[in-house]
């Protein structure tokens, strides 16, 4: 056996690196692209948890095989049915057909409805365990992070937790796969991205998980995308803490669209303005640039939101409807909110961005919105120093539950 893959005792990484693909689930982008994670726990028993994308089946399967060369094995731990994990499972199937299958009561119906697969399984409760020799598995059956079938394992000899998409992160691992091996700030960066566009729907289910967790000695959290945590793990344990509770920095980000550059340039002034009031943390995007994913990354790390949209055919501009769609989507909460719009003969953005944002939100509005006819005026700069000193104000005083 080799020790090339080796994260700690018994334990290896057999995923693979995608810097194929642009935009993951069709659309989280991926300039840095993302590792499909999996792990060998070699024992008497051997134990693969969880697989990778079919495509990159071939590289995972030789991974495998230089570590147990003709050993069979034993049992695959399916802690999370999503296809970028699962849609090997069928040709894994092939090569090693006595594969035991181990889930809960959700996983095996996806398993057949997916790809058909059946085969000997065992379906695990909360706290069973499964002994490989010197290592013994722990089920935790942790619903919706982010999928009903999702659970996490915990090896206790290695104290390892294999923790699905929690705890997960974009960028594809260069070389190293435990954090101590690599240059981890950029990482750390795509872990809120990741938790963003990815698990922030289910941040009361993330607190839960986190309170069953707290009891288990983790020396290694092994994810299914980004470095395997291991001098991290308080932080990113604080993180998820903290993000699921959508608690944030002290900072603003504007997002606004604009076709004539009218709204665009009412969105640099109020950035000109929060500056002159002592803000350091203003990140803006223009949404028909910016990407989705990074622009929900930024909302989740700060506690200030500004949103500015053109009247669009008496709707908001369409980037900034998908845009307050997406955080409605995700129960955005905890967040200072300051809006403007614009128009040239009957005006509704302002209207929507109270009616189907401020409002359906637990989310504080700051000052009072502004409403641009055509194009910027005297008064309006007036109204956008008095947002900007007002929003500058507020997010000194952390807002939380
Ligand atoms: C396709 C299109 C549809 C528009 N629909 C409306 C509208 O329904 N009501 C309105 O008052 N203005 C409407 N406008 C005008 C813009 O909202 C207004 O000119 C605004 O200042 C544009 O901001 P911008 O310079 O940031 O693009 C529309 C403009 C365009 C190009
Ligand atoms: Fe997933
Ligand atoms: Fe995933």
């Amino acid at each position: 056996m080799e020790n090339h893959s080796l994260i700690t005792q018994g334990i290896h990484y057999v995923g693979v690196q995608d810097r194929r693909t642009q935009l993951f689930e069709g659309l989280w982008s991926l300039p840095d692209g993302v590792s499909y994670n999996s792990y060998l726990i070699v024992d008497e028993k051997i134990a693969l948890v969880d697989s990778v994308e079919a495509g990159f089946f071939g590289q995972s399967l030789k991974r495998i095989k230089r570590v147990i060369g003709d050993r069979p094995i034993d049992y695959l731990i399916i802690n999370h049915m999503e296809p970028d994990h699962s849609s090997s499972i069928a040709l894994l199937k092939k090569y090693y057909p006595d594969m035991i299958l181990v889930g809960n009561t959700r996983t095996f119906g996806m398993l057949e409805g997916f790809y058909g697969v059946e085969g000997e399984q065992v379906v695990v409760k909360m706290g069973d365990k499964l002994c490989l020799g010197s290592h013994t598995l722990e089920f935790y059956i942790t619903p919706m992070l982010h999928w009903p079938e999702t659970m996490m394992t915990y090896d206790t000899a290695s104290k390892s937790l294999f923790s699905g998409d929690a705890f997960g992160c974009f960028t594809a691992l260069s070389g190293g796969f435990v954090d101590s091996q690599m240059e981890i700030e950029p990482y750390l960066q795509n872990a809120v991205r990741y938790y963003s566009n990815i698990v922030a729907k289910y941040g009361p289910q993330v607190q839960r998980a986190l309170k069953v967790l707290a009891k288990l000695d983790i020396e290694y959290l092994c994810t299914l995308h980004g470095p395997v945590w291991h001098e991290q793990i308080p932080f990113m344990i604080d993180l998820y803490n903290k993000i699921s509770l959508c608690e944030a920095e002290e900072g603003v980000v504007i997002i606004y669209g604009s076709m004539y550059g009218n709204t665009e340039e009412m969105a640099e002034e109020i950035a000109r303005e929060l500056s002159c009031n002592g803000v350091k943390n203003i990140k803006m995007h223009n949404v028909s640039t910016a990407s989705p994913s990074h622009m929900l990354a930024d909302v989740y790390r700060y506690n200030g939101l500004i949103i500015g949209s053109p009247t669009y055919n008496a709707e908001l501009y369409p980037g900034v409807e998908a845009m307050i769609s997406r955080l409605k989507g995700r129960g955005l909460k905890n967040r200072y909110f300051g809006y403007f719009g614009s128009f040239s003969w009957a005006g509704t953005a302002v209207k929507h961005l109270c009616e189907d944002f401020a409002e359906k939100l637990k989310i504080k509005v700051v000052g009072d919105p502004i409403e641009m006819k055509q194009s910027m005026t005297e008064n309006d700069r007036v109204e956008v120093a008095r947002l900007a000193k007002e929003m500058a104000d507020a997010i000194k005083v952390p807002l939380c539950d």
